[in-house]
């Protein structure tokens, strides 16, 4: 963990921390893994979304959301506005995950594994430097906030790294359990009026 610390805070762009990660040999995910799936999106965007990890679209596709909870993301995110194609700041996103790696057979990822790559998704956010994040799940409120149980930690805001940081329902998730979609709406619209508010 040491080493992954050092070698994300000496990453001075997002170039810099993909290749930092590309080079990481302590992860075991990576020689399974197909891709390195680092981003998508825009790095000017105001928000700043982290899911879990790739699966098996990701992998191959080499990019975060790009299978059918990523279509579903999409059209949730068009719903209010957002898109991770938008040029301009306000309507853009951008998308990380967690890990880089798809997990062998979609696993959980372990604590250590999430312990070890932190230091990344942390660079990560400091780099992209946005008004505000979505945690998507548990795996990334576990990661970003310390506490799992997304029944309850959905639709709240919290502080990650000195930004305001909202979770909500993971759209795998909502693919299983349509009826939480609701919440799901809910937390959107909580989002957009706060970007609107610009007080992020
Ligand atoms: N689920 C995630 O959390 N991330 C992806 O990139 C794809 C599915």
């Amino acid at each position: 963990i040491s080493d992954a610390r050092a070698m994300a805070s000496s990453a001075s762009s997002l170039e810099a921390l993909e290749a930092a990660l590309a080079a990481f040999e302590h992860c075991e995910l990576k020689h399974g893994a197909r891709s390195l799936v680092f981003c998508d999106g825009r790095p000017q965007a105001r928000v700043m979304i982290i899911g879990e990890a790739p699966g098996r679209d990701e992998d191959i596709q080499g990019r975060p959301f790009v299978g059918r909870a990523g279509q579903l993301l999409d059209r949730m995110l068009a719903a209010i506005g957002l898109s991770r194609e938008a040029t301009d700041a306000e309507s853009a996103v951008y998308i990380t995950n967690i890990l880089p790696w798809r997990p062998p057979q979609n696993r959980d990822p372990k604590p250590e594994e999430i312990a070890m790559l932190k230091p990344f998704v942390e660079r990560h956010v400091e780099l992209v430097s946005p008004d505000l994040l979505v945690l998507m799940g548990n795996i990334s409120c576990q990661a970003m906030l310390g506490r799992r149980g997304i029944t309850r930690l959905r639709g709240e805001w919290s502080e990650v790294l000195g930004l305001p940081a909202l979770p909500m329902f993971h759209p795998a998730y909502l693919l299983r359990n349509p009826s939480a979609k609701r919440e799901a709406w809910a937390d959107l619209l909580e989002l957009k009026a706060r970007l609107k508010r610009g007080e992020a």
